[in-house]
């Protein structure tokens, strides 16, 4: 079972498991991002995606039960001279803020299907009208590959899940199929992911 305690053990080395550089899939919607812009980056763990948001000149929140990962975060944009917010929190059960981002960062964060029900609302509340949803988790298809995800079948997304979890979103982007990742020592090679771009309605 996956736990805040583990994602410490994980964190706790001294390099990044997932690299320093942002989620490629992120960093092709550079486009959609404006500075300015509040974000929110979700299970962000070690902080790339969060700290490159805020290089973009977001204003960025990242969002993890791994302390020991957001300690990491915040020392990574310190590195790069950006500022980000860390909060310490459970997805399943965080308060999320009513309206409040133009941009979640939902990067690999797979979770339990009744918690991932609940941190989805909790996403859907906290985007702002206009506010996008950027989305990448692995699939059932990725099962047997050693390029990264979680082994756990139950926690893998796939298009269905993107559309019925965020039903009440416009689907601008969406794909399920095979991408090669080159993110740190965890996720290296094919694999099989749902690639999603939401947005609320203005
Ligand atoms: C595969 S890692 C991805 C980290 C980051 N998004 C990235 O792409 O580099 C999954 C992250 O989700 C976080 N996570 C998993 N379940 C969580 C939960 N219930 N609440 C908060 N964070 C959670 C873990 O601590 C971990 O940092």
């Amino acid at each position: 079972m996956s736990t805040s305690l583990a994602w410490d053990e994980r964190y706790a080395g001294g390099g990044f498991q997932f690299g320093e550089a942002p989620n490629l899939f992120l960093l092709s919607q550079a486009h959609r991002l404006r500075r300015g812009m509040r974000a929110l980056a979700v299970g962000d763990g070690e902080g790339r995606n969060g700290v490159w948001l805020a290089e973009q000149g977001l204003d960025a929140t990242s969002v993890d039960w791994s302390a020991v990962g957001l300690a990491k975060a915040g020392a990574l944009a310190e590195r790069r001279g950006v500022p980000i917010s860390t909060v310490t929190a459970d997805l399943s059960c965080w308060d999320w803020p009513e309206a409040r981002f133009d941009v979640i960062a939902w990067i690999y964060v797979h979770l339990p299907p009744q918690d991932r029900a609940a941190a989805c609302e909790g996403a859907v509340r906290a985007l702002a009208p206009g506010g996008l949803l950027v989305l990448e988790c692995f699939t059932p298809a990725q099962e047997g590959r050693r390029s990264g995800g979680p082994k756990d079948p139950a926690l893998l997304w796939s298009r269905a899940l993107v559309e019925r979890h965020f039903a009440g979103l416009e689907v601008l982007e969406v794909m399920e199929g095979a991408a090669r990742l080159d993110e740190g020592p965890r996720h290296q090679g094919l694999a099989e992911v749902v690639r999603a771009v939401l947005r609320r309605a203005p």
